[in-house]
């Protein structure tokens, strides 16, 4: 995300209630977006609606203006309170949200198009903006929409994935707009990291798959991206935190938090056990989402060669990181650990969160669609010590680390630090 946390946005003429701009584009699923309005409301934020031209063919502006906090606008031009509509709405908002975002507004806000008021606000902010898109799946398939997509995500823009069910004319599949509760309920935890919910906490967390070396050359290892890992630091850096990231990926973190990290490259669980007992120590919270090799071996020196026959590989167990950071864990420290499923999700999850003795555990299910390694995308399940888990449906992993980042600073002891 591009985004820094200067005080401007909530310098608002008026106050310091967060300022949302709800961007509706031309889509059916606008009618719920009155919805989301009124949710928003019921949260107390100040929220002001931009509609394209083509979403009031589909709602009426004056619809919004009676649940809204100013008077909806539907264009750059003629507005009676400012002569640069799209400015004011970028330059003083916490967040911009665009429910529903059709596959024309996804790609003008990726080609950096500003030919209506919500394509001119969109460029013309700095606050962290959250994408809804919804369309009819085979919109939604297309490369050119999945490319827009993730050119935005790589500048930081969160998109919130649209969820499988029934579509317009009577069609079902992947495209139709999460339920009104769940994109308000992302905005507050947009607006709450804002405000800085892990200000001056110290967070530790490991990405990425460790490599277990055969000889100089093969290595044994995983799947692992790292990018949850990676958005984790990334978004603990936007929530105010310090962050430590012991990493076996070299992928470029986002520009805006990539100078706050301090990265730690490791290769191996060996090394990646030994910098994350050394960090966890000054650690108000450890994230262990690196997926770690349960066995390694000792490497031969040179290259083995295939004249030699078939190796004999004589595999150890490694020992547990996580189950050994909560052994010295210290007074209010929070442990977070992952579990990779491809079955029984739930049950081994929560079989997991006891046997590790965690204080949160995120589980997903790797074999399912979109999730997990190498996706862009993340569906999990948090598991706490208290409570019914919770289900995070399927987002980008930076949307995945806001709840996750949310539970976390919800249960740190408060008053510290
Ligand atoms: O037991 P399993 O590998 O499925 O558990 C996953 C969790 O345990 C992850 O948080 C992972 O980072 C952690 N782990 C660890 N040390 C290992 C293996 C896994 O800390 N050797």
């Amino acid at each position: 995300m591009t985004w820094t946390p200067s005080p401007m946005p909530c310098a608002t003429p008026s106050s310091s209630i967060p300022r949302i701009v709800l961007g509706v584009a031309g889509g059916i699923a606008a009618y719920k977006s009155v919805e989301l309005l009124r949710l928003l409301r019921d949260r107390g934020y100040h929220v002001a609606c931009v509609l394209t031209p083509d979403a009031t063919r589909f709602v009426g502006a004056v619809t919004f203006s009676a649940l809204a906090s100013e008077p909806t606008r539907t264009s750059l031009y003629n507005d009676p309170t400012t002569p640069i509509p799209h400015t004011y709405l970028g330059t003083h908002a916490s967040v911009v949200v665009v429910a529903p975002a059709t596959a024309h507004l996804i790609a003008r806000y990726a080609t950096g198009l500003a030919d209506d008021l919500l394509t001119a606000t969109l460029l013309a902010t700095r606050a962290p903006v959250l994408l809804c898109p919804a369309m009819h799946t085979e919109m939604w398939e297309q490369p050119s929409v999945q490319e827009n997509l993730a050119t935005l995500r790589r500048r930081g823009v969160m998109i919130l994935e649209p969820e499988s069910g029934p579509l317009a004319g009577g069609d079902e599949g992947a495209g139709r707009l999460p339920e009104p509760e769940t994109i308000a309920e992302l905005v507050s935890n947009i607006v709450d990291g804002y405000r800085g919910v892990l200000s001056g906490r110290r967070v530790l967390v490991s990405a990425g798959g460790t490599r277990e070396a055969i000889d100089p050359v093969r290595v044994i290892s995983n799947r692992s991206s790292g990018r949850q890992g990676l958005a984790l630091a990334e978004v603990a850096v936007r929530l105010g935190a310090q962050v430590t990231l012991v990493s076996t990926v070299t992928t470029p973190l986002a520009l805006d938090v990539a100078q706050a990290i301090d990265v730690i490259h490791v290769e191996n669980a060996a090394e990646m056990h030994e910098a994350m007992q050394k960090r966890s120590v000054d650690s108000d919270v450890v994230i262990m989402a690196a997926a770690v090799a349960d066995f390694t071996l000792t490497p031969s020196n040179v290259k083995l060669k295939k004249r030699d026959g078939v190796p004999q590989l004589q595999l150890m167990a490694v020992a547990d990181i996580v189950s050994d950071l909560v052994t010295r864990r210290h007074e209010g420290q929070l442990i977070v650990g992952f579990a990779a499923e491809t079955s029984d999700v739930l049950k081994n999850a929560a079989a997991k969160m006891r046997d590790k003795g965690v204080d949160l555990l995120i589980a997903n299910d790797v074999a399912a669609p979109g999730v997990g390694f190498g996706h862009e995308t993340n569906e999990v399940v948090i598991f706490a010590r208290e409570g019914e888990p919770q289900r995070i449906s399927l987002r980008s992993k930076e949307a995945v680390a806001y709840e996750i980042l949310a539970r976390v600073a919800a249960l740190l002891p408060q008053g510290a630090p």
